[in-house]
C-alpha cells in the first residue's frame, strides 16, 4: 500500500493532492514490472506510462536480468535500446509470454481504448502474441463506461474519405453519435502511423457496447484496426493516491 503514514486526515489528503499523474503512472509501471521473471519475452508498449515500465527493466537488466522485449513502436525501440533492453521482432519469437502497456481508457471488465499515442496497430499485434497482457495505468484511467476518450481508428489513405463514410454509416445503424477527426502531428500536418497509416479519431459519445462497436468498424474496408482492446488484457494495475489495486479478469 502507498497510504500515507503521516497520523493526520487533512495531512493525508494534501499528499494525495500532491502526487502528479506522471507520478503514479510510474508507480503503477514499477508495480508491473514486479511480474516480470528471469527469461521472460515481452511485449513493450507505447507511451508515457510505458516509458516508466521500459526505464525500470532497463535498470534491472543492467542489474543481471536476462529478457528480450518485442517494442510496439519506433519510440518504444529507441527508448528501449538506450536502456539497454535486448530487442527482437515477432518474426523470431511469435509468441510472448507478457505484454505491459498503458491505455488510455478501461473499464471494470478490462476492455480498453488505446491509441492515444498512435501505436495501436503494432501494440494490438504484440498483445495479441502473447499469453498475459497487464495494464499499467494511473487512476484516471478508469471508467465505468470507455467512450469519453475518442476512440482513435487506423486507416489506410487509400478511400479515407469512404471510409470516413463508412464509419459515420456504422454509427448511425448502432444508433450512437459520431464526430469523426483526422489526427493530425504537432507541426499541423496529417498524423501517420509507424504502418504509415492514417488515424481518424471518433468520438461516439459513451460506448455502451464495445464488442458490437469493435466487430462493426473492424469488417469496414479501409480499416486497418481500431483501439478498442477486448478479451487482451489478463489484469490491470491502477496506482492512485491511496495506493496501488490490480484489476483481473
Ligand atoms: C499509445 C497508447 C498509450 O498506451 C495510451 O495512449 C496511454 O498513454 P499514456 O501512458 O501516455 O497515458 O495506447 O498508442
Amino acid at each position: 500500500m502507498l497510504t500515507s503514514r503521516a497520523g493526520s486526515a487533512s495531512h493525508r489528503n494534501l499528499k494525495c493532492q500532491m502526487i502528479s499523474s506522471d507520478e503514479l503512472k510510474k508507480q503503477a509501471a514499477l508495480a508491473a514490472l514486479e511480474q516480470v521473471e528471469d527469461g521472460m519475452k515481452l511485449g513493450l508498449g507505447s507511451g508515457s506510462t510505458a516509458n516508466h515500465f521500459i526505464r525500470g527493466l532497463g535498470a534491472r537488466v543492467r542489474g543481471g536480468l536476462s529478457v528480450v522485449g518485442v517494442p510496439s513502436s519506433e519510440r518504444t525501440a529507441e527508448l528501449a535500446r538506450a536502456e539497454g533492453v535486448p530487442l527482437a521482432t515477432l518474426e523470431e519469437l511469435p509468441h510472448l509470454d507478457l505484454t505491459i502497456d498503458g491505455a488510455d481508457e478501461l473499464d471494470s471488465r478490462l476492455r480498453l481504448i488505446k491509441g492515444g499515442g498512435g501505436a495501436l496497430l503494432r501494440e494490438k499485434i504484440v498483445a495479441a502474441a502473447s499469453s498475459r497482457m497487464i495494464v499499467i495505468a494511473d487512476g484516471s484511467k478508469l471508467v465505468e463506461t470507455l467512450g469519453a476518450f475518442p476512440l482513435p481508428i487506423e486507416v489506410n489513405h487509400f478511400g479515407i474519405g469512404a471510409t470516413t463514410a463508412a464509419i459515420a454509416d456504422t454509427a448511425r445503424r448502432l444508433d450512437m453519435p459520431a464526430s469523426l477527426t483526422r489526427r493530425l502531428a504537432a507541426d499541423g500536418s496529417p498524423f501517420v502511423t509507424d504502418g504509415g497509416h492514417a488515424i481518424i479519431d471518433a468520438s461516439f459519445g459513451l460506448i455502451r457496447d464495445p464488442e458490437a462497436l469493435s466487430l462493426a468498424l473492424a469488417a469496414i474496408p479501409g480499416v486497418v484496426e481500431h483501439g478498442l482492446f477486448i478479451g487482451l488484457a489478463s489484469a490491470a494495475v491502477i496506482a492512485r493516491p491511496e495506493g496501488i489495486s490490480w484489476l483481473v479478469a
